[in-house]
């Protein structure tokens, strides 16, 4: 100590405070190794006397730099500087770090990472292919300067409160709204049956949350949505595949298992699954529901693309029949607008709502309230209704121009292929084939398109057969190209002319 003293120099014309001057003076000599760690610092009285200075000041910018951790600060006792560990400013990231994350993470987290890590990641538009992988609404269609008008309409009126935390279970007008709105749908319930979620995506790993436990099961249409998997697995829930016929799942296995395994849950589809995107009927949907009655075992709805019924064939969804409250019906904005916006809603009956609640409030405490009072704005103002009309004349255009595309160019001998009675997916079925099977990733890219792999759909093995084609990115003439693209990859595989 003593020396460096002289060293200290304030700037009297300086707009940086005494206190911090001091601070940033000193903090720069012990980090130069000027002063050493376990050397005393001047007496506040000594320091303030050479320097001038008031003696609050100096006891102050101890103060900071003790619990900036510089120095130690013992009552009675000059300050002595810290054995203080440095920042770790540059980590070398080719070095890998001590710890060994498998050990750490569980095993269903192991599990996860092993079988997720390759996911198909959102290209941010970089993928020159034509892509009917996405199942994502073609962004070009985004009504965003409405929206954004609704943005600075909700913050004018409401900023602060809005960008405080707000309640777990959403934004009330929001919830009234849907409310109002799912009325259309044939279902009816009030707002405080209806829990607002970041997407569907997450309405779903609240209710597998709620009902996971050693031994139990969950029966779901196999094929299934590919992001439910995970979730599954994650969760430790026992997978009971049940086949998808062409009019939804096949009742009569579903029901063998309601009897043996007494599943705590049915996942379905009920409209344009995914990834088949075969809707089920009335009948079907009747008869779901007795079974999940008769066993008492709930079913959750997964009403993704509920508003997506371009084609006019209205079924309402299995929540509109249910007097027992046995459905969880899952919504989403995802599939018909903004999917980034992440709004979604659980309806179920209230003690079930108020169940995921709790699970919710502590895994998030509160979604961003800024976005769904921006989008109950713009329902309010009428743009919703206005962009499903779009939507639907759209879509039914570009389905068409699929369906035809798929007919004048690709072979009955093939491929076979469902017709939609609406959404987005069309499932194809390559017939057998002679020569070996090939890197479906390369040979895609090869050819300039991108497709789902069947194979993404099972929770077990699955075919390799089957491709899911979304067409909710493309407009008609990309359609049109990546049908005749396709084509001539068949063409290549199956070694035929065309007609
Ligand atoms: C069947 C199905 N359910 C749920 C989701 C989740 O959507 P989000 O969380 O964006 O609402 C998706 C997304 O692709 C889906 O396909």
């Amino acid at each position: 100590m003593g020396d460096y003293m002289l060293l200290l120099r304030l700037n009297e014309k300086s707009r940086i405070s005494k206190t911090q001057q001091l601070i940033g003076q000193i903090r720069k000599k012990i980090e130069e190794q000027v002063l050493r760690p376990g050397e005393s610092l001047p007496s506040t009285r000594k320091l303030a006397t050479k320097l001038g200075l008031h003696r609050s000041t100096v006891a102050l910018a101890y103060q900071e730099l003790w619990s900036l951790g510089f120095v130690d600060l013992v009552p009675g006792a000059t300050a002595r500087v810290r054995s203080r560990r440095k920042i770790a400013a540059r980590v070398d990231r080719s070095m890998q770090g001590i710890v060994n994350w498998k050990t750490v993470s569980s095993t269903a987290g192991n599990d996860i990472y092993e079988k997720y890590l390759h996911y198909p990641q959102y290209s941010g538009g970089k993928n020159t292919n034509i892509d009917f992988n996405r199942l994502t609404v073609d962004p070009r269609l985004f009504p965003k300067e409405q929206f954004r008008s609704c943005l600075n309409q909700v913050m004018k009126k409401q900023g602060a409160e809005l960008l405080g935390y707000g309640d777990p279970v959403g934004y009330p007008p929001l919830r009234e709204h849907l409310a109002r709105n799912l009325q259309q749908h044939g279902i009816a319930v009030d707002a405080d049956e209806i829990l607002i979620t970041n997407g569907s995506q997450q309405g779903i790993d609240l209710i597998f949350r709620m009902v996971a436990a050693p031994g139990k099961s969950i029966a779901f249409e196999s094929p299934t949505y590919s992001g439910m998997l995970p979730l599954l697995r994650f969760s430790g829930l026992k997978a009971l595949e049940i086949p998808v016929c062409p009019d939804g799942m096949n009742l009569a296995i579903l029901e063998d298992h309601l009897r043996r395994d007494s599943p705590a849950l049915i996942y379905t589809m009920p409209n344009f699954q995914n990834p088949t995107g075969a809707s089920t009927s009335q009948a079907h949907r009747e008869k779901l529901l007795a079974l999940s009655e008769q066993y008492r075992i709930p079913i959750l709805e997964d009403g993704f693309e509920e508003e997506m019924k371009y084609f006019g064939k209205v079924v309402l969804p299995v929540k509109s029949m249910d007097k027992h409250h046995l459905v969880i019906y899952c919504g989403t904005y995802s599939k018909v607008i903004f999917p980034g916006i992440r709004i979604g809603w659980i309806v179920a009956e209230r003690e079930c709502i108020q169940r995921l609640t709790a699970i919710k409030r502590f895994s998030e405490l509160s979604s961003s309230m800024v976005l769904q009072a921006a989008m109950h704005q713009f329902c309010k103002n009428g743009y919703y209704d206005r962009h499903i009309s779009r939507m639907h004349r759209v879509f039914r255009k570009r389905m068409q121009t699929a369906l035809t595309a798929l007919h004048d160019h690709i072979l009955p001998e093939w491929a076979e292929w469902t017709e939609p009675s609406g959404g987005y997916l069309i499932w194809l079925r390559l017939k057998p084939f002679s020569a070996i099977a090939p890197d479906w990733s390369r040979l895609f890219d090869a050819y300039g398109v991108s497709v789902s792999c069947g194979t993404d759909f099972f929770f077990s093995e699955g075919s390799d057969a089957y491709f899911r084609l979304s067409i909710a990115t493309l407009n008609e003439k990309e359609i049109e190209e990546g049908v005749l693209r396709l084509s001539k990859l068949l063409q290549h595989i199956y070694g035929q002319n065309r007609k």
